[in-house]
């Protein structure tokens, strides 16, 4: 098998995709590779038009062309279709399909520990592009109650109707509202971007039980202050740079047709500087 492969956003020299990726090409010794390829906001349509005259065979979608590839695709697989963004496109003869493998990545970490969700309390800190996803992953395990909490108590609001349309018992707050409120979850996630430049964690964390489970979706620093405050506390950690792996295993999956080579991922990824 062969075949080009890449990644496509804007910022893109940062993505750890085209390490993971091809560390599996290697593994499985595909003659397959893999590129970042920056295109600004705005020029999605003409960059898609560049991909498919280089035939890729398929792409992942970083911010900012999530939601906007949605229109850009021939078909979507349903996961997109509820989400309302695509992160891995497969092109068969110019055919695009979208897919989003967050929400599978997401729960990923889950299966792989054997910890199930369902009936447990959720407090899930963002409202964005990643949250929607992660919601998408909490209905389908069929977790007992989520609180959406964000900066803007509007977009809280818009997750929170979205949770309760796909079957959840939701609530939203304010971020800031959130006080000591920690301890009443069973599970506590950040899908803020908040942790990337290393700032302080959204919430308070003082009140975590030991028992609960701590996921931050930012996977770069891996130690953010959030991850080492529930650190602190005891509390079960799972890292960004699962989510991240769960979603490119997923993608290679769709791509190839084969197991993907998870350790081999695995390696790429941690011995990458993450
Ligand atoms: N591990 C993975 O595989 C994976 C996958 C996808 C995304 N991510 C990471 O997840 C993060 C969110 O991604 P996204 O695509 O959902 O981004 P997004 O759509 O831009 O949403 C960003 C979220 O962060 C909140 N936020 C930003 N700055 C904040 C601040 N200073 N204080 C409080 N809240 C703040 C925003 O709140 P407002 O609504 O108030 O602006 C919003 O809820 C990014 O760091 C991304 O790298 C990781």
């Amino acid at each position: 098998m062969s075949g080009l492969f890449a990644v496509i956003g804007d910022p893109i020299d940062h993505s750890l995709s085209p390490n993971i990726h091809s560390a599996a090409f290697r593994e499985l010794n595909l003659g397959c590779s893999y590129i970042a390829y920056r295109i600004p906001k705005g020029q999605l349509k003409s960059g898609i038009e560049g991909l498919k005259k280089i035939q890729v065979s398929g792409f992942n979608v970083t911010v900012p062309h999530k939601v906007e590839m949605v229109k850009h695709a021939d078909k979507l697989d349903e996961s997109c279709s509820l989400i309302g963004a695509v992160n891995t496109v497969e092109n068969k003869d110019g055919v695009l399909k979208g897919y989003n493998t967050d929400m599978d990545g997401f729960l990923d970490p889950f299966k792989k520990k054997g910890i199930p969700i369902k009936d447990l309390k959720v407090l899930l800190l963002g409202a964005g592009g990643a949250a929607r996803a992660i919601v998408a992953g909490f209905a389908k395990e069929k977790a007992g109650e989520i609180t959406i909490a964000n900066r803007t108590v509007q977009k809280a609001e818009e997750l929170s109707e979205f949770s309760k349309e796909n079957g959840l018992d939701a609530t939203h707050v304010g971020v800031a509202e959130v006080g000591d409120s920690a301890k009443n979850y069973d599970i506590v996630v950040n899908a803020t971007s908040v942790g990337l430049k290393n700032e302080r964690s959204p919430i308070s964390l003082d009140s975590l039980r030991g028992d609960a489970i701590v996921y931050d979706i930012v996977y770069m620093p891996m130690n953010t202050d959030f991850i080492k405050r529930a650190k602190e506390r005891g509390a079960r950690i799972i890292f960004g740079y699962e989510m991240l792996l769960g979603q490119a295993v997923r993608a290679f999956e769709i791509w190839h047709d084969v197991k993907a080579p998870y350790d081999a991922m695995k390696k790429a990824l941690l011995g990458g500087g993450v």
